[in-house]
């Protein structure tokens, strides 16, 4: 290993050294001290009688070993090779290939296991690449065959189906090692607007023979008067075979209570959001083992969304429970939306996200949750997540907020997220023992998001 300096000061889990040989601000170096010990720099100061750099504890090969004295003075730092790096970060060696470790050639994976079964957060302010690294993971999921589901607001994965022939990034994919491709037979796009999303399958949801318990979810400001008129008109419907939500609606104005007017107003306006339907989309047909299904929400007005999001999620972690659907991941975009922080409004999808936080890993839901108003989203739902990825965020609240619920990061991350090139990421969360920094690897597909 080649020797880059000597220590000059130490304590049990940081050291200065003074540079003998060219080191960078994030370099990894290592020092003996009972066994490897692995330390980043964090910074580098010059002064008249030479140039020192500040080292932290990163983690010793010796996993069980925790240092209870300083490096002795002294003592030789080396440029870590790959091989330490690997092992005491706790890089995985194969899985979701998501780049390179910055300033190096070495590939960063995730797990797929960890991602479904643990949570993923994609924070960052707008611009910086959230949507491009989800777009990368799609990239991944697809190639393994593992079902993915994205809550597309805009519309920008459905070029998931075309390759990525942009000059600039064709040019970078020869050192990350990718070749531009496409899955136009892998992805699926559902939209409840076929009209301005004309290569999509039209995408409706169940009004069949609805229980009482969903057509309360559909209402969730009911109150207990309209809650009882509703359970009349409910129960009178159910004595058909088959019933409809516009059955129901006779049913409600049947009554004779003036209570029953803003039920009638609110079960129209539910029916006039044509969401529902006869022929609706099968749960097995969006959540299938080789399918990545982006649901295309372009063109629909945000409550639509909302009640959508809320009744799609709600049905394919039930479908999860009972076995019918494989393991998935769903990502969700614009997550400040659709579960944001209490006295950040209100969304009709929130609780279903919240329990899929906490109980998804359970039944192999995984979310993960994009958003650029870190600050804005529920905080139980952010901390629920196991890997976190970190791009330039500027905005104070926003950085406060994601120091606070990323492990590994504190007060002196701050600037680092703050001057964050694009394409480059703070990936944090177990296993790695200490938050790293990775260079976004080039898109095989286009980027929808330009
Ligand atoms: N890893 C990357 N490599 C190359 N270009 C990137 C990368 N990440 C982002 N970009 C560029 O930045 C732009 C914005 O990224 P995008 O993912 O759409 O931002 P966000 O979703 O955070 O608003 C993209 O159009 C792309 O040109
Ligand atoms: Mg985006």
């Amino acid at each position: 290993m080649e020797e880059v300096g000597e220590i000059k000061e130490s304590t049990t889990s940081s050291f200065v050294f003074r540079v003998k040989n060219g080191v960078r601000k994030f370099d990894y170096v290592c020092v003996e001290h009972d066994g490897i010990v692995l330390s980043q720099i964090w910074e580098i100061k010059q002064q008249s009688d030479g140039i020192f750099a500040e080292a932290h504890v990163i983690g010793s090969m010796n996993k069980k070993y925790m240092m209870r004295t300083p490096f002795p003075l002294g003592g030789k730092v080396y440029r870590a090779n790959e091989e330490i790096i690997k092992r005491v970060i706790g890089i995985e060696r194969e899985g979701i290939y998501i780049g390179l470790l910055k300033d190096t050639d070495m590939k960063v994976f995730l797990s797929p296991e960890s991602l479904i079964q643990k949570h993923l957060c994609v924070l960052a302010k707008s611009g910086s690449g959230k949507s491009y690294a989800i777009g990368v993971i799609a990239e991944e999921f697809i190639k393994r065959g593992l079902p993915i589901v994205i809550i597309d607001p805009h519309g920008e994965y459905v070029s998931l189906r075309r390759p990525n022939l942009d000059r600039n990034e064709m040019q970078l994919m020869k050192k990350f090692g990718i070749k531009p491709r496409s899955y136009a037979k892998n992805v699926f796009e559902y939209s409840p607007v076929c009209s301005r999303n004309r290569e999509a399958i039209p995408l409706f949801l169940d009004e069949v023979n609805l229980s009482f318990q969903d057509i309360l979810y559909l209402l969730p400001d009911a109150t207990s008067a309209q809650k009882g008129i509703l359970y009349e008109a409910w129960k009178n419907a159910r004595e058909k075979r088959i019933y409809f939500l516009k059955d129901i609606l006779q049913g409600i104005k049947e009554v004779k209570s003036s209570a029953k007017w803003g039920l009638v107003a609110k079960v129209e306006q539910i029916i006039s959001m044509e969401l529902f339907s006869p022929h609706y989309t099968l749960i097995d047909e969006i959540v299938k083992k080789g399918r990545c299904s982006v649901i295309n929400l372009r063109g629909v007005a945000p409550y639509i969304q909302e009640t959508l999001v809320s009744i799609l999620l709600t049905k394919i972690f039930e479908e999860r429970k009972n076995g019918t659907i494989p393991p998935v991941l769903i990502v969700i975009e614009e997550a400040h939306r659709y579960c944001p922080e209490r006295g950040q409004g209100k969304s009709l999808a929130g609780d279903i996200i919240k329990t899929m936080a906490s109980e998804g890993r359970k039944f192999g839901v995984g979310l993960a949750i994009v958003s650029q108003r870190p600050a804005r989203v529920d905080k139980n739902v952010i901390s629920q997540c196991n890997t976190h990825i970190i791009l330039k965020t500027t905005n104070p609240n926003d950085v406060k907020a994601i120091i606070a619920s990323v492990e590994g990061l504190n007060a002196s991350s701050a600037g680092e997220i703050q001057m964050l090139p694009i394409g480059v990421a703070i990936v944090a969360g177990l296993p790695l023992t200490a938050p790293i920094f990775v260079e976004i690897r080039p898109r095989e597909t286009l980027h929808g998001g330009k």
